[in-house]
């Protein structure tokens, strides 16, 4: 899909300009999923050949090595380590609970009946987005932009169980989780390597013509650029 290879590029980007600091203590406490150490959580698996779940936390690195295999320029570690600084600059305006605790990213992982991973799906607040708005104008305005916002980053079903309905299951399963947790929209970009219109319409998605930006998304409206190092299309689906 290649957003991981466009938040490297912008991350590199803004090296340099000012960044929110935060405490050690203060993002250890608040930042780290409280899923940690707990038994994985079922969520469908309604008489299919797989099971989804929300995956240990010490077990993502298993999607994120599914990521780096089946789409192309992804690379597993330096999708971590992407993921981890920019959910630390951006905390202030990552979507929170009603006890003010931070949602966590949307891991889902979809297990076979002899528990091998076969698909994943990975879904976070535009971090890079919210930085800028947030460090260039308006606070309250970014907060919001991320509470109404999710990126859909990574989606994998492994070769021979492509087309039997699992990418469309995780995806679903991901999307219901962002409406939960107050989400309208869900965006995404599939460079021209990875991904298919036909798969993001069969989902109910409008896909933007290629290299065309993102329209605005209500109830913000924030004016979106292409980037014009990456080759590709845009997506976006209302909740
Ligand atoms: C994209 C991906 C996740 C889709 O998962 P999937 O399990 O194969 O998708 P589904 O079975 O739910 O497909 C639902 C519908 O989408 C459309 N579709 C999916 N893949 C398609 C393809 N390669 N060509 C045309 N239509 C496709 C079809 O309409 C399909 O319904 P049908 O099989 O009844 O015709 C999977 O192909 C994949 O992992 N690809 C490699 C990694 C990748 O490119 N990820 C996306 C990065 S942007």
């Amino acid at each position: 899909m290649g957003v991981d290879d466009l938040l490297a590029r912008e991350y590199s980007a803004l090296k340099g300009t000012a960044r929110i600091q935060f405490p050690r203590h203060r993002y250890q406490q608040r930042f780290f999923r409280d899923g940690e150490g707990k038994p994985p959580m079922t969520i469908t698996n309604s008489g299919n050949p797989w099971t989804i779940k929300v995956p240990a936390e010490h077990r993502l690195h298993h999607l994120r090595k599914l990521f780096q295999k089946e789409i192309e320029g992804v690379s597993a570690k330096r999708a971590e380590q992407t993921e981890t600084i920019s959910r630390r600059d951006a905390y202030d305006y990552v979507p929170k609970d009603e006890r003010g605790q931070a949602f966590p990213a949307i891991w889902l992982g979809a297990y076979n009946v002899t528990e091998h991973l076969v698909g994943a799906l990975y879904m976070h607040t535009p971090y890079e987005e919210l930085l800028e708005i947030g460090n260039g104008f308006d606070r309250d305005f970014a907060k919001g932009v991320g509470k109404v916002r999710r990126t859909l980053a990574s989606i994998a079903v492994v070769e021979d169980m492509q087309r039997t309905g699992l990418g469309t299951a995780l995806l679903t399963a991901g999307e219901s989780q962002a409406k939960q947790e107050g989400a309208i929209w869900v965006t995404g970009f599939m460079d021209e390597r990875n991904g298919t219109p036909e798969f993001y319409e069969s989902n109910g998605y409008n896909i933007q013509p290629r290299n065309i930006a993102l329209p605005k998304l209500e109830p913000f409206g924030v004016r979106e650029l292409h980037p014009g190092y990456v080759n590709g299309q845009w997506f976006y689906k209302k909740l």
